[in-house]
Parts: C-alpha cells; structure tokens; sequence
C-alpha cells in the first residue's frame, strides 16, 4: 500500500509546535492541539501522519524552561497519542490511527551530525521512550552521511527494521546516489519487502527544484532523473516539507512590512526571510494568490499545486504543512480535495520557475549537513559547491551489492562530525 493509500495526501509537521517559530502554544495547549488533530482524522476513519525529529524542541536557553529542550517535540507528540489511544482503548486499532515519522543523524548537543551505530541505536531508544510507542512507524535520517559510511548506516538501520525497532525507512533530502544506493540495499536485504518507504524533501511553488534533475547528481549509469520521478519509478513516496515555504505561502505577512522574528524564531537566519528577498518573495506570492478560485485559501492553492505535479508524474506524495492551530489543520487537510485546471496549473508553474528569491538554507549549512539541496535553474553558487564536492560514485558499486557484509565496528561516524558548526540556523528547527 501506497504512503498515500494509508495516510491521505495531507500529514501534520509537528516541529513549529515546539517554538521554533517564536514562542508557540504552551505544553498542554500543544498536546489538546495534536489530540484534536487525531480525532479529527479518526472521525473519518482515516490515519494522520505526523512528522518529527529527535532534535525538535526550543533551544535558546532564554526560552527554555523544563521539557523545552531536545526531544520536547517527540515528548508532546508522545503524551498526546496516550490520550488519544487511552481515549478510544475499546477500539483495538486505535494505534494504527496515528502514524509517526522521526528523524535521526543529529547529535542531541546540537554540535554536529552523527551517524555512528552507538548514536542511532541510543537515539532510536530515545524516540522510542519519548513517542511511548514499540515501534516507529517510519524512521527517517535527517541528513545524507558521508558516502563512505553509507553501507555501514544503512545496515544498522536494517538491523533496527529486524529487530522490529522500525517498521521502515526514509531519507530526508538524500542525493540521488545515496537514494539509488539505499534502495538497492534494502531491495537485496529484505527480498520480502523492501522497507524504504519515502523521501523527505522541500518541495513548494518557490522550492519545485525536485522537478528537474539536479546538475552533477547522477545515477550509477551515469543518467540523471528529478526526484519525483525517480520515486515515481521505484515506488517510493515523496513527504513534501516547508510547502508553504515555512509560512511565505499564506497570508500570515504583508507585503511591504519586513519579517521581524520573535526570538527562538529559525526563519530569522533564512535567506529568503531576509530584506529585498523576503518582499520579492511576497509579491511573488502574491501573484499565485490571484489564480486562486473563490474559496480556495492561498495556503490550499500552493498545497494542491504540489500534489497536482506529483500527480502527473505518477508520484506518490504526502504533504506535511507544520501547524498548530486546528483551524490551519483543517484547511490544509481540505487542500486534497481542490483541484485545479490544466491553465492554472501551467500559471501557477510559470510565475517562478527557478524557485523564491534567495538561497533555502544560509550558505554555511552545507558544511553542517553533507546535503547539496537541488539549486534553482539559474543558481550558480550550489553548482559551484557541487564541482568542488567529492562524487559519491567512486564508492558506490561496492556497496550497493553488500549487504550485511560489514560488521558494525567498521562504522566511522567521527568522520562526519564537524566542529565548525556556528552559524544562526539551528539543526532543531531543519
Ligand atoms: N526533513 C527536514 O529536513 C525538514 C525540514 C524542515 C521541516 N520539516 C518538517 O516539515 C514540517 C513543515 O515545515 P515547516 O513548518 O518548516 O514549513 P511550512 O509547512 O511550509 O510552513 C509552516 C508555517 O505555515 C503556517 N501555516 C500552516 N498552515 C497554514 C494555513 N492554512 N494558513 C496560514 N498559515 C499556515 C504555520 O503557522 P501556524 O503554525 O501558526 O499555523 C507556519 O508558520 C515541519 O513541521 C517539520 O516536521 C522537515
């Protein structure tokens, strides 16, 4: 069964919920909120998908108090789902009506990424305890390791899958060859079921680089292909993020007015939120609002144009916009239902082809991350970062046909810590 088939087009983004774009809802405020959230699926016989990470939760020392700090977003998300599941205990599938992805590859002292089998294992615990829950629906590494670890990383994960730890498994922003590889290990590991299920990837009316292939991402036969058909064409499901690009998308800003964060508000270190970009970004918002039928929010507009592209790949895509309020839920989940015309949606493609003004992440993220997101067409500055990055090819035919063949103590995680991360964007918030 299609990610789809099971969750609906629409899924929840849990991480604004634990303040990182200001102060947010108190504690108890936030778990009625994602109870409400469930219900109001469960009403209609229908499962949420609520998206995580081990690293969300409010990490300026000003705004943290008890249970704000890492973890805070899966602790909410955890105690919500036991009143929930205690609420309807007559009902024996009750569990099966919330389904939850968490991510791994950050260390919890916010200094670094960490792929060693000693961090993913105790994380894994840890999300466990938090989410109160025996398995984890879909288990998703934050960010790509370094190519030389791959094997070693994916076969702790499938050791997770086999000791029921993780039902199955998806890649956060990986690169095509990370992808081609993973999915061609599991595919030889488990020949019953291959449990790489998704990727997780930007993807909005100012981000559709995932449309297009990116330049120097290659296949191991040398061909190149967008994400979403290379999901299309392994049966994988695509989880759209920052849909709404992290709030552009909606009518929360006026334009003309600069964004003024609040503290502990991630958007402030985003170049797109920054002066002349963010008000470029904004007027081209507001182009897309006008192709809006009547009562068809901005936010429903930007979200049916998503699934309206996946759709005409032959792409299995779940959307995950991040809210709070039940209100913005609801009027997301009801974006699946608005359909627009073939002349709308070449309109709406057409206003900005390249993507928004200004680059997704600051530009020191990518000594953080190891991830080279898919620039804009016109983007020279990630081309230039991708000529100078090592290809992850050389290494790439041995490991896909080995499964199982490394033992765990071979893995080298301290190869990916970086110790230069400094920089305002905050790995919690990512
Ligand atoms: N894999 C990754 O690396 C990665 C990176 C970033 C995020 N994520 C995941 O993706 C989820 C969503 O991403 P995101 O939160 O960064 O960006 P987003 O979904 O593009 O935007 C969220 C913003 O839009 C607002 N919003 C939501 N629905 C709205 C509506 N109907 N009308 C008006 N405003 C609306 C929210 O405000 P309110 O909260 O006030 O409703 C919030 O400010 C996150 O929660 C997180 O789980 C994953």
């Amino acid at each position: 069964m299609s990610l789809s088939a099971r969750v609906g087009k629409i899924g929840l983004g849990g991480m604004g919920g634990s303040g990182v774009y200001g102060p947010g809802l108190r504690d108890d405020a936030l778990i009625d909120f994602f109870v409400q959230a469930m219900e109001s699926k469960y009403v209609k016989n229908e499962t949420l998908l609520i998206d995580t990470a081990d690293v969300y939760g409010r990490t300026d020392p000003a705004a943290s108090g008890d249970g704000d700090a890492v973890g805070h977003n899966e602790r909410i998300i955890g105690q919500a789902i036991a009143c929930f599941v205690e609420r309807h205990r007559e009902d024996p599938h009750v569990n099966e009506s919330v389904c939850v992805l968490t991510k791994v590859g950050y260390r919890h002292d916010y200094s670094g990424l960490d792929f060693e089998e000693a961090h993913i294992r105790a994380a894994c615990e840890q999300s466990l305890k938090n989410l109160q829950r025996e398995s984890i629906d879909l288990y998703c590494l934050h960010r790509e390791p370094l190519p030389e670890v791959w094997n070693q990383v994916l076969q702790v994960l499938a050791h997770l899958v086999v000791e029921n730890k993780v039902k199955a498994i998806a890649l956060s922003e990986p690169s095509m060859a990370f992808l081609e590889c993973a999915y061609t290990f599991f595919e030889n590991a488990f020949p019953g079921g291959n449990p790489l299920q998704a990727i997780e990837t930007k993807f909005s009316l100012l981000s559709p680089n995932p449309l297009y292939p990116k330049a120097g991402d290659v296949l191991s036969d040398g061909s190149m292909v967008s994400r979403i058909d290379y999901c299309a064409k392994l049966g994988l499901s695509f989880i759209a993020y920052g849909v709404l690009e992290h709030g552009i998308l909606t009518d929360k800003f006026a334009t003309g007015v600069p964004f003024v964060p609040e503290a502990g508000d991630f958007r402030g270190g985003l170049p797109r939120f920054q002066g002349e970009n963010f008000q470029a970004n904004l007027v081209l918002r507001d182009r897309f609002k006008c192709l809006a039928q009547p009562g068809c929010t901005l936010s429903q507009l930007a979200q049916a144009w998503c699934l309206a592209r996946a759709r005409e790949r032959g792409c299995d895509m779940v959307l995950i916009p991040g809210s709070s309020s039940l209100e913005r839920f609801c009027e997301n989940l009801a974006a699946s239902d608005v359909m627009l015309s073939a002349e709308q949606l070449r309109a709406l493609s057409l206003i900005a082809p390249t993507g928004g003004c200004g680059e997704r992440m600051p530009s020191n993220f990518y000594s953080v991350s190891n991830i080279r997101f898919s620039p804009p067409l016109s983007s020279t500055l990630e081309d230039e970062l991708e000529s100078k990055s090592e290809s992850p090819l050389h290494s790439l035919p041995a490991m896909i046909c080995r499964p199982f063949s490394h033992s765990v103590s071979e893995v080298d995680g301290g190869a990916l810590r970086d110790e230069s991360f400094s920089i305002p964007y905050r790995p919690g918030s990512a």
